[in-house]
């Protein structure tokens, strides 16, 4: 996949509840290269719930999406995973298998970031599933499960060993979830180790973020998850800073809040009454700018797009006002 990802540099990161078509729609346009659904459930597509599938479609002007499964069950995951490929086709550019969340309702049934802690079985997750596909199989992961005892490398090895085309690493332990600093160093281990494409994450938040984590890395990719929440124009700046262009300049606040109304109509359009989940995305797009504090119950209280409208309205009322009394 290395030609893959010569072309494919900036990733935005699997996030549940957030990287749904609208996320993906908007990152896609400022220059993200590809993007990841939201984790999808192999148990709940094998019961064929409605809500699991409705995670698969792509946005009308996406042409290429990766998918990130989880679950524990390598029969499962294998099954599950023909299945994603023969209903996506093209569609899809890679199944990716999630060994990184830290969450205690998906590790407590051994899934996500629990793996690393029972590497035959996700040995045997890796083997199943590239058995069952023709698509390339990714696997996601941290750096460890207990803070402190780092088993990204070995693991990585392990991962290669058992079909893995890619590994995208998280640098900090699941322990952790999302506290401290994400180790670069232990990303860059896992890059000498293996000869697979290696994606690395977390905490780029600029340009220069981005640029940094390659230099020091020697990743063949950059993936950006909380970064982007609110802020789609990062990788507008993390491609121009790869490139060595200048970065384009921060938005302005009538540009922030237009970015929201998008998101909320895009949201709208894909996901109807789903449209509540625009409060956090609105707060993101919102914060730092005058009024926000007051705007923030607003928010909370919106449940249509009409509701949304108004709020953004009020807000640029208040920015105006407050630009012009200097
Ligand atoms: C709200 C949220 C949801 C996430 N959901 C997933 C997920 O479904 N699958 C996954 O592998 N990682 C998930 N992650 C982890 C991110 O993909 C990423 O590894 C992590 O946030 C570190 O990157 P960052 O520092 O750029 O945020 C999630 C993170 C957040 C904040």
């Amino acid at each position: 996949m290395h030609d893959f990802f010569r072309q494919h540099r900036l990733l935005l990161a699997p996030m549940a509840g957030v990287s749904d078509e609208a996320l993906r729609t908007l990152c896609r346009e400022q220059g993200a290269d590809l993007t990841y659904t939201e984790m999808v459930s192999a148990k709940g597509l094998s019961y064929a719930n409605e809500k699991t599938r409705h995670l698969l479609h792509l946005a009308p002007a996406e042409d290429q999406v990766a998918v990130q499964l989880f679950g524990h069950e390598p029969d499962t995951m294998a099954a599950q995973a023909a299945w994603i490929e023969d209903e996506m086709g093209d569609s899809l550019a890679y199944l990716d298998i999630n060994m990184g969340c830290p969450a205690r309702k998906i590790t407590s049934k051994g899934d996500g970031s629990a793996l690393m802690r029972d590497p035959e079985l996700a040995v045997a997750i890796v083997g199943a599933v590239t058995a069952a596909v023709k698509h390339p199989v990714t696997v996601k992961f941290r750096r460890g499960w207990a803070e402190g005892d780092e088993t990204c490398v070995e693991f990585a090895r392990r991962m290669e060993e058992a079909g893995a085309a890619a590994l995208a690493v998280h640098g900090r332990f699941a322990e952790q979830l999302y506290r401290g600093r994400a180790e670069w160093d232990a990303i860059a281990r896992v890059k000498r180790a293996v000869g697979v494409p290696v994606v690395g994450n977390g905490d780029v938040r600029t340009g220069a973020d981005a640029v940094a984590l390659v230099q020091r890395t020697g990743v063949d990719a950059v993936m950006i998850a909380r970064g982007a929440e609110g802020n789609p124009w990062l990788f507008a700046q993390a491609k121009a800073a790869l490139a060595g262009d200048p970065e384009p300049d921060a938005p302005s606040a009538g540009e922030r809040i237009d970015m929201a109304r998008r998101h909320a109509r895009l949201l709208f359009e894909r996901q109807g009454r789903n449209i509540v989940r625009m409060r956090k995305h609105a707060m993101w797009y919102m914060a730092g700018l005058p009024g926000a504090a007051v705007a923030r119950e607003r928010i909370n209280a919106c449940v249509t797009l009409e509701d949304f409208d108004r709020v953004f309205d009020e807000l640029l009322e208040c920015i105006r006002d407050h630009e012009a009394r200097g």
